[in-house]
């Protein structure tokens, strides 16, 4: 059998965390003439090597940058393709989603999402609540500041109702009020296609997470790709703050 990197990672040093900006399907179509959707289509077989890769593994939450609320800027031509390919993935992967025990969940202003689309997201949602293996995230019409500034209001509500004082404002409350509220922060983030930059994405969350870039675009990323950020992942010292003796200890 071929050698694969994932005889190198340490089962016992997995992170329970990764987020995924899935990036480049647009070049990745461009480089064989093909227009950009045919990337977004080929990006859907990268999410559930992803997704399979990481449940196998035992990684507990997976969470992938699918659409930003900056996305909606993009010609309707795209936005609409985006759609009509969401809803066909969610239905087409709602019982592979249940084969292995994966409950899904979305974050973002969902609200904006067409009903069709919103609904098909309810439905899968509601029908994958109880397993328990891992949790996959979809971000759609997600990004950070929209995050932020809903956590700001939400606990500016809450407090001149009189059902918190301000003095109470703490990380575990601001925590509690974001979209990601209960799950652990990302332990590795991994961007795809070259770009070196966060593009609006758990800006919070990710204030320890080890960062990942690699060039390929997302349609390309393997289930190997994965093991690699993985094996590079646990190369890495998380200090938070101290010193490496102090962690050694
Ligand atoms: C990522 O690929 C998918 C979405 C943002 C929806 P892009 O569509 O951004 O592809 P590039 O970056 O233009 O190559
Ligand atoms: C980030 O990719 C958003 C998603 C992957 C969904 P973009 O392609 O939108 O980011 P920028 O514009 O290059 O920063
Ligand atoms: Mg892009």
């Amino acid at each position: 059998m071929m050698e694969s990197l994932k005889d190198k990672i340490l089962i016992e040093r997995l992170p329970e965390h990764i987020a995924v900006i899935m990036d480049g399907n647009g070049r990745w179509a461009k480089q064989q003439g093909k227009m950009r959707i045919f990337g977004h289509q080929h990006g859907v077989d990268a999410v559930r090597n992803t997704t399979e890769a990481c449940a196998e593994l035992g990684v507990k939450y997976l969470t992938l940058y699918a659409f930003s609320t900056e996305n909606w800027n993009r010609s309707s031509l795209e936005v609409d393709a985006l759609m009509s390919l969401l809803t066909t993935a969610l239905k087409n992967e709602l019982k592979t989603l249940n084969d292995n025990n994966i409950r899904l969940n979305a974050i973002g202003d969902l609200k904006r999402l067409p009903k069709s689309q919103y609904d098909a997201l309810m439905y899968a949602i509601d029908n994958t609540k109880n397993n328990t293996r891992m949790t996959l995230t979809l971000c759609l019409s997600y990004s950070s500041r929209w995050e932020l500034t809903k956590m700001v209001k939400d606990i500016a509500t809450e407090v001149k109702q009189g059902k918190i004082a301000p003095e109470q404002v703490d990380e575990a409350l601001i925590n509690n009020h974001l979209a990601t509220a209960g799950m652990p922060d990302p332990d590795l983030l991994i961007r795809t296609s070259g770009e070196e930059r966060i593009s609006n994405y758990l800006l919070w969350q990710i204030a320890y997470s080890e960062l990942y870039f690699t060039k390929k675009y997302w349609p390309d990323f393997s289930k190997e790709d994965l093991y690699e950020a993985i094996v590079d992942y646990q190369s890495r010292e998380r200090r938070f703050g101290k010193t490496s003796e102090q962690i050694k200890k």
